[in-house]
């Protein structure tokens, strides 16, 4: 299978739609330019709407983990006690980070595949008072989780405490409301819901926690998010920027706004419904709860079959590739991303070939039935 046949149907990098791509190619321009500089700014005043914020949205060239870890460097002073949420792997990356940055952590697990209830985060703040800020996954890339991040939050104000949210693998896709819903810092990343290759993090800040971070004596430096807010007055960014990504996130949020976020959220909904009811009808386990089925990642337990030999005849015959478990999940799942530049039409194809990858390893179900199912759900 040639590059020019993958079909990336994994939760991150997603593809690329071709007008971004084109938008990218345009030749360099200096980043200290007034054009740039035009450009930059029109695009961080647009990506507001995609945070739902009023606060001023600041752009890192690094992958989603340093937007984590920038939260986290800004935030959190040695000996700090933090709660962190984990639902899965990345839950489990902000625990990491946290304990590296010297926070006293205090971690809320759940089994994985479940999601955090609300009132689990209540009794762990009323349980120790000390906590200064809560740290939560809005959508659980390992496990397919989606927690209520709107009813966390809910929680979290009533204590008064700092509220960090990963929408990583969820903004663009998934409704957050992030004035509304009390979210303190929100941090997604370029190669998910946004459509873009990977090597961006964007980060928003609320008015409590800036007073929080200019408090904070921690040693810091590319990921000080002081020295960002400073250079946005200037109408640039500290360090070079990745100039060309800046472009394609310019095309990806003009995008957004033309199909319009609601209607985004509403076909990543569209596509988890689909493939969940494929599942379903081939009669394969979920990993995931059903009340906490992620928009933008399906994952499937394996038993009974073989998730990575179903992954390697997906790649090798269709160039289809799907997601492995990660962690103590290794070769017991696999994953079918559903985010960003895809549509219904993916989805039927996606299940199509999981139809003939199953038969081949012999999975007992009735041929077809996935791809009605989903078929039937996008008839309504
Ligand atoms: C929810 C979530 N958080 C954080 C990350 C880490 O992002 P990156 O791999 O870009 O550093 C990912 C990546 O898959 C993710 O899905």
């Amino acid at each position: 299978m040639s590059f020019e046949h993958i079909h990336l149907r994994i939760p991150g990098p997603t593809p690329v739609a071709p007008r971004i791509q084109r938008a990218m190619n345009r030749p360099m321009v200096g980043h200290r330019s007034g054009e740039f500089s035009k450009m930059l700014m029109e695009t961080l005043e647009r990506a507001k709407r995609l945070f739902q914020t009023e606060q001023d949205i600041m752009v890192v060239s690094g992958s989603g983990t340093a937007g984590l870890e920038m939260a986290v460097a800004n935030l959190v002073t040695p000996g700090d006690t933090v709660l962190v949420l984990v639902t899965g792997v990345f839950g489990d990356r902000f625990a990491k980070i946290a304990a590296a940055y010297g926070a006293n952590v205090k971690r809320l697990d759940v089994e994985w595949g479940m999601g955090i209830d609300p009132d689990a985060v209540q009794e762990a703040l009323t349980a120790d008072p000390a906590i200064k800020a809560v740290f939560a996954t809005q959508s659980e890339t390992s496990t397919g989780v989606a927690n209520d991040i709107e009813g966390i939050g809910k929680v979290v104000r009533e204590f008064g405490k700092l509220f960090v949210v990963d929408a990583v693998s969820s903004l663009g896709a998934m409704e957050l409301k992030m004035d509304e819903w009390g979210v303190d810092i929100c941090v997604t990343g370029s190669q998910k819901a946004l459509m873009l290759p990977p090597g961006l993090a964007l980060i928003a800040v609320s008015e409590l926690a800036w007073k929080a971070i200019d408090a904070n004596q921690n040693p810091r430096f590319y990921l000080d998010l002081r020295a960002y807010k400073k250079s946005l007055k200037d109408q640039t960014t500290p360090y070079t920027p990745a100039v060309s990504l800046i472009y394609g996130l310019a095309e990806s949020l003009a995008m957004l706004e033309e199909v319009g976020y609601e209607n985004s959220f509403r076909r990543h909904l569209l596509m988890r419904d689909m493939v969940r009811a494929a599942v379903k009808a081939l009669r394969l386990p979920f990993f995931t709860e059903e009340t906490y089925a992620s928009p933008t990642v399906t994952a499937v337990n394996g038993g009974g079959f073989d998730p990575e030999a179903v992954r390697k005849i997906m790649r090798q015959e269709f160039g289809i590739v799907l997601a492995g478990g990660q962690q103590h999940l290794k070769g017991k799942i696999f994953r079918i991303g559903h985010m960003g530049y895809m549509t219904p039409l993916e989805m039927l194809s996606t299940i199509a070939a999981l139809e003939v990858a199953l038969k081949k390893v012999g999975w007992e179900f009735e041929l077809g039935s996935g791809v009605r199912a989903a078929q039937e759900v996008l008839l309504g």
